[in-house]
């Protein structure tokens, strides 16, 4: 298929978390291009208000809301448009609801952007019936990288990653063969607390978590920026998407956030892809790929930018690198554990009930307690897992 072709017509696009930072970016980057995409569904768990406008402006065929008794009142809302029988979107809730917006007819990519496990089953869903993928949220693969990984191949269905450190990857691993590869580098921020010392981690507060230096997040990938999980999570989901062992999957502080991510080759050049940061720039990628449009974003200025700069992350400041990592050396259902504990352990900061430094002792300790019994990686399995780590995670006491 040659690019112009790739991108004749409109397509129709299904955003799963179309009311956070993720899916508003989205909907920017549609409202641009009127010409080759349209709104088939959208989804979220409970913000109606943004979803009504959501609806109102973009006129999908169904919306979905997780939260039942939410999804009655948008119904009610909406009602206009059903009697007018102009523009009627299909108000659904719960898994039933996030399945339609998945798997519509009509849809040609689904934007996977919700957070965290809340994910899984309705972008397995979209993988089922062949949809093109666009995966932002990274916590799928984490938890289930296998098994998502070999049916997006049985199904023949695509994956394209829209983290802009993976977009990145994506992008510069063309530059040679998987053999030629010697490794990915994976770019960080550093996060708010890059330059404070580990002692002074113990007092952080949570307004002061939430103060990422260069990215507009939601509230959980924020903290996870600030305790470096994210990066963690990062390389679990590098290690599934491009497939190479996960002792050639380098993390690099770079705070300024411009070089998003880079490969090196066997020959020692490195590739790597720059932008200013903003997530509009690897959602157009993905959404358009293989094909690029001039885009909205404000473009680079590296004379302005001046310097860039890279150091090795601190260990002992950032344990959560560290589990991460063993937990995909462990693999089975390690990586899912650390996940279901994470999510945990990020909800309990953000209301307050543990310390900054406690989210990652919360995860190490449920780490520690799991026993895979490695039989396999079914999607029951994942979920169990998910579900004891979550139970663990609630009970834990300092
Ligand atoms: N933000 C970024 O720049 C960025 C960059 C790279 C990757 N990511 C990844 O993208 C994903 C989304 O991040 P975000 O920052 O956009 O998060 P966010 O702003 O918190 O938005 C999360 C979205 O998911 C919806 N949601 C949450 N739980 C749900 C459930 N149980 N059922 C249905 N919908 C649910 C939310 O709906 P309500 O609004 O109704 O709660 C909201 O639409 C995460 O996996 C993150 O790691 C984000």
């Amino acid at each position: 298929m040659t690019k112009q072709e790739d991108l004749n017509g409109v397509k129709g696009v299904s955003i799963l978390g179309s009311t956070g930072s993720i899916g508003k970016n989205t909907l920017e980057v549609i409202h641009h291009f009127p010409d080759h995409f349209k709104v088939v569904g959208l989804a979220a768990k409970s913000n109606i208000d943004l979803l009504e406008e959501q609806v109102r402006t973009f006129k999908p065929q169904v919306v979905a809301v997780e939260d039942v008794e939410k999804a009655r009142v948008l119904k009610d809302r909406l009602h206009d448009l059903a009697k007018s029988g102009r523009n009627s979107v299909e108000v659904m809730a719960g898994p039933e609801g996030m399945k339609s917006v998945a798997c519509h007819d009509e849809t040609q990519m689904v934007l996977s952007a919700m957070v965290g496990a809340a994910g899984l089953i309705p972008t397995l869903e979209a993988v089922h019936v062949k949809k093109r993928v666009l995966l932002a949220n990274k916590e799928v693969l984490v938890m289930a990288g296998e098994l998502f990984v070999s049916e997006v191949g049985k199904r023949g269905s695509e994956m394209i990653p829209v983290d802009s450190e993976h977009s990145a990857i994506f992008q510069c691993i063309e530059g040679g063969t998987k053999q030629e590869v010697a490794k990915i580098i994976l770019t960080a921020s550093g996060g708010p607390f890059l330059h404070k010392e580990t002692s002074e981690l113990e007092k952080v507060t949570v307004e002061e978590a939430l103060q990422h230096p260069n990215w507009k997040m939601g509230p959980k990938i924020t903290v996870d920026s600030a305790t470096m999980m994210n990066k963690g999570l990062e390389l679990i989901e590098a290690y599934w998407l491009f497939g190479l062992p996960e002792n050639q999957i380098q993390i690099l502080i770079h705070p300024q956030s411009i070089v998003h991510s880079m490969v090196e080759f066997v020959d020692g050049s490195v590739l790597a892809q720059l932008g200013v940061p903003d997530m509009k720039l690897p959602i157009q990628y993905a959404l358009c790929y293989p094909t690029r449009l001039n885009g909205s974003s404000p473009r680079l200025n590296l004379a302005q930018v001046g310097t860039l700069t890279f150091k090795d992350p601190d260990p002992e400041k950032f344990p959560a690198l560290r589990l991460a990592r063993a937990a995909l050396q462990k693999g089975g259902t390690y990586p899912a554990v650390l996940n279901a504990a994470n999510e945990v352990a990020v909800s309990k900061f953000l209301q307050g009930k543990i310390k900054f430094l406690q989210i990652a002792h919360l995860v190490e300790a449920v780490l520690e307690k799991h026993q895979d019994n490695g039989s396999g990686m079914t999607l029951l399995e994942i979920l169990e897992s998910d579900r004891w780590a979550r139970e663990e995670a609630l009970a834990w006491k300092a």
